[in-house]
């Protein structure tokens, strides 16, 4: 009877050793596998007599339960201790501080171009749009400058390859050809042809690259056609938009006289402020000045009756100049460092 109770011990202590679900299956085996002990002890009933037979064998069976009960608690014992191993490696620190959504922004150019918009919108300019792979014609011959023109040599132009008909438009002057054309059609019943008034932003493309140039950059037309339109509308417009933009009276505008094929006469505006850490650098920032004639008849205005003027600001160097930026490429890098102090 004895060594009944020492198996069972026996067991209990393998089952206890059993660092591993293998290692207790193992022990297992020996047990009560079909060589095991307990089996072992199992057969050998069957060479008892018939009233030792039934004492042992309760006996046997006895034990041999209190071993598979030994076997149960010890593989959930194994199982538990998966669970707090597996627990403990996943375990989520919540007091842990968050990252943090990054809040986005506008981009510098794009927050000039805004301000640009609604300075113009507020006293009477709409927005218009073209495309920006643009036709030769739109780009240069309706603006006056003819193929083979020297003028063209002015802007270097990517054209699309394999054709010499389209191109990346080099400014937004081809809105101006655009917006008078679709505006002569509209009042094309009407005696007298309402003014015309937009500024066209957008993006422009020339073989450029320094401090001060970019390959891509933006540009914001303006346009103003009507039967009295003046230079000297020309000035007040573009002098109070520009005092309005830098927040400033300590600025000074130059209209320094200059040429392009689609006005004339024509100027380049030059800015410089009378304080600050930019004070007494003059800055390009637009060309400008009177439609030529040969281009208000590309847009079906007769030019005997009507006159214009028309601007094309440089908004990146506006951008440059009202954020004390002295690398214009800068803004086109998509550095986060440098475009999240804009937020
Ligand atoms: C023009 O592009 C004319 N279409 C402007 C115009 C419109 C004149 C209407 C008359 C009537 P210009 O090439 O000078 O002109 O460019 C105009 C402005 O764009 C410049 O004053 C400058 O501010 C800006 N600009 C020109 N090239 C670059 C460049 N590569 N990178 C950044 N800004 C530029
Ligand atoms: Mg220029």
């Amino acid at each position: 009877m004895d060594n009944l109770g020492q198996l069972v011990d026996e067991a209990q202590a393998a089952f206890a050793a059993a660092g591993d679900g293998a290692a207790l299956e193992q022990a297992k085996a020996r047990f009560l596998g079909k060589n095991g002990l307990v089996t072992e002890q199992l057969k050998a009933l069957g060479k008892l007599a018939p009233d030792e037979k039934r004492e042992r064998g309760a006996a046997v069976n006895r034990a041999k339960a209190a071993i598979e009960a030994a076997l149960d608690a010890h593989r959930e014992r194994l199982r538990e201790a998966a669970l707090d191993a597996q627990l403990a490696a996943e375990r989520l620190d919540v007091s842990l501080p968050g990252r943090g959504a990054m809040p986005g922004g506008l981009h510098p150019v794009s927050r000039t171009l805004e301000r640009i918009e609604r300075l113009l919108h507020s006293i009477g300019f709409a927005v218009a749009d073209g495309p920006e792979i643009e036709t030769d014609w739109h780009n240069f011959t309706a603006l006056n400058v003819p193929p083979n023109h020297p003028a063209r040599s002015m802007q270097d132009t990517f054209f699309l390859e394999g054709r010499n008909d389209v191109l990346l438009r080099t400014h937004t002057s081809p809105v101006q050809i655009r917006a008078m054309l679709a505006h002569a059609e509209r009042h094309s019943a009407l005696d007298v042809m309402p003014d015309l008034r937009i500024i066209a932003p957008g993006r422009v493309y020339r073989v450029d690259s320094d401090a001060t140039h970019s390959p891509m950059f933006h540009q914001v037309e303006g346009l103003w056609v009507g039967e009295r339109v003046s230079f000297a509308d020309l000035k007040g417009i573009v002098g109070d938009f520009l005092r309005k933009f830098f927040e400033t009276e300590e600025l000074q505008v130059r209209f320094r006289p200059s040429f392009f094929p689609f006005t004339e006469p024509s100027a380049e505006i030059d800015v410089a402020f009378m304080s600050g850490a930019l004070e007494g650098h003059w800055l390009e920032v637009a060309g400008c000045g009177m439609v030529h004639p040969n281009v208000l008849r590309s847009g079906n205005i007769d030019p005997e009756r009507y006159t214009g003027f028309a601007f094309g600001f440089g908004p990146d160097r506006l951008a440059m100049l009202r954020y004390g930026v002295n690398d214009l490429r800068l803004f086109f890098e998509g550095d986060l460092r440098f475009l999240s102090q804009f937020r």
